[in-house]
């Protein structure tokens, strides 16, 4: 482990965080080369990286991350949670994309010793985390279209607030009906850049109405509910909570799963099925939608308080955070915090 010799200061007033701004003082870096797989693994001084102008990930894309987040407990512990699930799920996304997977429990490892060595960094707070940024580039200098031989594995850490400026306060959602993010068969449900760049353009447009995401609809018949820009969605329409199913063209979030157990334990009906953007409307209009809400691990639970559906805004529990996507908000929180006991063992100390 190489030390930083001038670390930064830390930010003193955690309500102004806002989301990946800051970065912390050291960052995990492991290489892989063909013939000798991923090597090298060590903690260096955060700092840029140097990069051939032909590496393919600036290209081609060739790349995966994730999003997880270290917390401490009241304590004073520091943990993590579903680690395992992260890094299984950027197995996943790797396979996809023709990268070299990486060993998950080592995985889990280094993010747990770049965060213990950080922990200084974890803000406190209301809703303010570590955020953790584990993320594969292929850097081969070559401009030819095939999977790389050279990639680098690198972890990164961010002290956050929430990531809407709304915090736990509903949200505006522009259904997109010119676009489409993602279709079965492509990459939908991995963690790559190019869905994201995929969002860009609808997002920006959805900003300049007003709107803080935009809600995806199926890349086919541009009629069933797909996800959120970064989070899964959820409704709650006359008692059933429906969220889209997982067919390949939406992510698998973590925080969905832990959501659907939660909801599963306290008796709640959760179906994960094919939903029509016109049963949500139908169900506005005729009084049985209650509620909507978002997930994800840098989102949280958002509620969602509009829906603007071509002309029409859907205004969803009079724009306040219903029941369950508080009783969902402060039992994750509260399990991820270490401030409610964890019966499910989702949470991991790194220590
Ligand atoms: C996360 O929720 O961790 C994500 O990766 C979403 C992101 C694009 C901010």
């Amino acid at each position: 482990m190489e030390k930083t010799t001038c670390p930064k200061a830390k930010p003193i007033d955690s309500s102004k965080l806002g989301f990946g701004n800051i970065f912390t003082d050291h960052m995990f870096i492991m290489n892989y080369d063909e013939g000798q797989g991923w090597h090298d693994a060590r903690i260096v001084p955060y700092g840029p990286l140097s990069l051939d102008p032909a590496a393919m990930c600036l290209h081609y894309g060739q790349e995966v991350f994730e999003g997880m987040k270290a917390y401490r407990t009241p304590e004073g512990k520091v943990v993590l949670f579903r680690p395992e699930k992260n890094m299984a799920r950027l197995n996943l996304s790797n396979d996809r994309l023709c990268i070299p997977k990486i060993d998950e429990a080592f995985g889990v490892e280094a993010v747990k010793k770049l965060v213990d060595l950080e922990q200084d960094w974890i803000p406190s707070g209301e809703g303010t985390a570590l955020y953790i940024r584990p993320f594969i580039i292929s850097v081969d200098p070559h401009v030819g279209v095939h999977p790389a031989h050279h990639l680098l594995f690198i972890i990164i850490l961010s002290p956050v607030g929430a990531y809407y400026p709304e915090g736990i306060n509903p949200v505006k959602i522009y259904v997109e009906r010119q676009y489409v993010r993602a279709v079965r068969g492509g990459m939908g449900f991995t963690k790559t850049a190019g869905n994201y760049a995929a969002s860009l353009k609808a997002q920006d447009e959805a900003e300049k109405q007003g709107y803080t995401q935009v809600l995806w609809l199926d890349g086919v018949e541009r009629k069933y509910i797909e996800e959120v820009g970064t989070m899964n969605i959820f409704f709650k329409i006359n008692g059933e909570i429906v969220t889209p199913a997982l067919q390949g063209s939406i992510l698998g979030g973590i925080t969905r799963m832990s959501c659907i157990e939660l909801l599963r334990s306290w008796g709640y009906t959760v179906s994960e099925r094919q939903l029509a953007l016109s049963e949500v409307e139908e169900a506005a209009h005729n009084g049985t939608l209650e509620e909507a809400f978002g997930t994800g691990t840098a989102a949280v639970i958002s509620p969602v308080g509009e829906l603007k559906i071509d002309d029409e805004k859907i205004t969803i529990n009079h724009n306040q955070i219903g029941p369950v996507a508080q009783k969902l908000y402060d039992t994750l929180t509260g399990i991820q915090n270490g401030r409610i006991p964890d019966p499910y063992g989702w949470v991991v100390p790194v220590k």
